[in-house]
């Protein structure tokens, strides 16, 4: 069994390579980030000062969850979204977020 080999194709001219979605982001301490879609949410909250606290950095526990934009996210499986407006990003409601 051959696997077939990958195809390119040129671009077509005039037409330019697309920007990677960027989605700004405003944290529970003031700042404002501004990422790539599909940023970790850990990595993303690292570089804002905010470190999100983890459990089984699996989908399991729940102890990684945030809120954004009023939706829970467990942060540990999920990736920022690519958005056109800021983002809130605020801890679950736990005291030791
Ligand atoms: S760390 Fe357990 S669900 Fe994210």
């Amino acid at each position: 069994m051959t696997e077939a080999a990958p195809t390119t194709q040129p671009r077509p001219a005039g037409r330019s390579v697309p920007a990677l979605a960027r989605t700004t982001l405003l944290w529970p301490n003031g700042l404002q980030t501004t990422v790539d879609a599909g940023t970790d949410w850990l990595a993303a909250a690292q570089t804002a000062g905010c470190p999100i606290p983890t459990g089984c950095l699996g989908g399991s526990c729940g102890a990684c969850e945030i809120t954004v934009d009023g939706d829970t996210v467990r942060a540990c499986v999920s990736g920022v979204p690519a958005s056109a407006e800021p983002l809130t990003v605020e801890p679950w409601d736990d005291p030791a977020w």
